[in-house]
């Protein structure tokens, strides 16, 4: 077994775990994924059959190899499972949930509304967001004798879901309504995430209504959004109307080539609300992690402090400066290597294939573990060791490819991926420049809830003293 080809040429063989074992693991499991997960793949290998909540006959893997040929390779053979389907019952089917020509044909149209010159234009509101929702901390700290708690989860989700809603919807929402958006997501997803674990519970949840109630939540979602939306395109018309340059007027803006139509109503409803949907929890989730590792790393955070002096001397820091100051990147990147918000992805095979002597029939339910890929220590030395020198260029050992997939890959790559990185990147360094991050002593342990995206169990505070 010298040679490194010799189990890539060997026939794989796929373990399987049997049913009434996941069936036995199953409430371990919907309590507590990763541990279990984690140790079924230990004592299985890289890729094993399992049944999800005893029911779903799947494929669980962090193998790269794999990961690459479904999401790569060979992704025309490869959609969406039913789970993410599903979803879109609740928030409709823009480009997270649609599939086949129609996502194509949708892709296609948005793209350009996020290519790196449209996100550097939206740099200065990213900034202004990030000021504003600070500023109260600063005051607060520096009515308290230099420093202020907070709850890290809390203000995230507040911040990021204003820098998403302001990038597509411009207009300065009123906060209530901000609120009751911001909360209808959250609810929608939890109840999804739960009827997806936890199969068995969904003739219960049938009886008390609940499918019926959510449909409600999400009637009212769409029923907001459609009156921004309205509301926009009143706007436009008045006469020597200047529309904002927002992610909703690109949408509005832009044509089909074949028809040269605009998007119909209900396709703006569906987009804009993905967008919503997929671009503010994620983000939130990355950056509370982030300062949650920078409260246990000072060392890491003034690095970046340092580097920012050098670099900026004081002013804030526009696009173009960014790669100047990779610290905060890396950091960003390697906390998402740890806690990847997107820790798992699904997709199911639309005809018989094989992978490396792995014999995948039509219908075969992957799920692509991205957590367990980026904490596999045979491609990541120590990998709870919080490291960003990792992906700072030049390393003895460079991240391998195929190893790191934060944002997916393959055509289905994350559209708003240098949204994410810009954004996480200038909040990281505002609240470095602004602040010293300390943990609060005292605290419940802080674990991990992979709901749809991985977010901390319960929230926890840092201390946040002026520099
Ligand atoms: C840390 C932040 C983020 C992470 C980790 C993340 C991760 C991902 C991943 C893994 C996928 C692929 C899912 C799959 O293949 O099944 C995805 C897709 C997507 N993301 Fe993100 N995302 C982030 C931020 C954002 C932001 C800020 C936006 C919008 C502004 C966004 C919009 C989308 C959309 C629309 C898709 C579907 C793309 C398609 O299938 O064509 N994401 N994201």
């Amino acid at each position: 077994m010298n040679d490194p080809l010799a189990a890539a040429k060997a026939p794989f063989v796929l373990p399987k775990m049997p049913r009434w074992r996941s069936l036995l693991r199953s409430f371990a499991l919907a309590k507590d994924p990763l541990p279990v997960l984690n140790q079924i793949l230990t004592h299985h290998g890289d890729t094993v059959q399992v049944f999800i909540g005893g029911v779903e006959k799947s494929i669980l893997t962090r193998d790269p190899g794999l990961t690459q040929h479904i999401l790569q390779k060979n992704h025309r053979n490869y959609a969406k499972s039913k789970f993410t389907q599903g979803f879109s019952r609740y928030i409709g089917h823009g480009l997270l949930t649609n599939e086949g020509p129609d996502w194509l044909r949708q892709r296609r149209l948005i793209q350009p509304g996020f290519h790196r010159q449209r996100v550097a234009g939206l740099t200065g509101l990213m900034q202004e967001i990030t000021a504003e929702t600070l500023a109260p901390v600063v005051a607060k700290a520096a009515d308290a004798g230099g420093a202020a708690t907070v709850d890290v989860h809390e203000l995230m989700t507040r911040l990021t879901f204003r820098i998403i809603a302001r990038s597509v919807f411009s207009t300065n929402f009123p906060e209530a309504e901000l609120d009751r958006l911001a909360g209808l997501i959250t609810e929608i997803q939890a109840f999804f995430v739960r009827s997806i674990r936890q199969p068995y519970l969904r003739l219960w949840f049938q009886l008390k209504g609940r499918f019926k109630y959510h449909d409600a939540l999400a009637a009212e979602l769409r029923t907001l959004l459609g009156d921004l939306i309205a509301q926009r395109q009143k706007a436009n018309a008045q006469p020597g109307a200047t529309p904002p340059d927002d992610l909703l007027q690109m949408l509005l803006d832009v044509r089909y080539e074949d028809t040269g139509e605009a998007m119909s109503p209900d396709r703006l409803i569906d987009e804009s609300l993905i967008l919503l949907v997929a671009g503010h929890e994620t983000s939130a989730n990355a950056l509370t992690w982030l300062t949650y590792l920078l409260a246990h790393h000072p060392a890491e955070a003034v690095a970046i402090q340092q580097e920012m002096t050098g670099v900026l001397a004081g002013r804030t820091p526009a696009f173009e400066d960014l790669p100047r100051l990779g610290k905060a990147l890396h950091a960003v990147q390697e906390t998402m290597r740890r806690y990847p918000p997107a820790w798992m992805v699904d997709r199911v095979a639309l005809a018989d294939d094989e992978y490396n002597g792995l014999r995948i029939p039509k219908g075969t339910l992957f799920s692509l573990y991205f957590h367990g890929l980026h904490h596999d220590a045979k491609y990541w030395p120590e990998p709870e060791e919080f490291r960003p020198t990792r992906f700072a260029p030049g390393q003895e050992r460079p991240v391998q490819a195929n190893t790191y997939v934060p944002f997916g890959g393959g055509p289905r790559l994350c559209i708003g991926m240098q949204f994410a990185l810009t954004e996480m990147q200038l909040v990281t360094l505002e609240l470095l420049r602004q602040f010293d991050i300390q943990w609060v002593p005292g605290q419940l342990p802080v674990t991990m809830q992979p709901l749809i995206t991985l977010r901390p169990k319960q929230d926890f505070r840092v201390k946040l003293r002026l520099r």
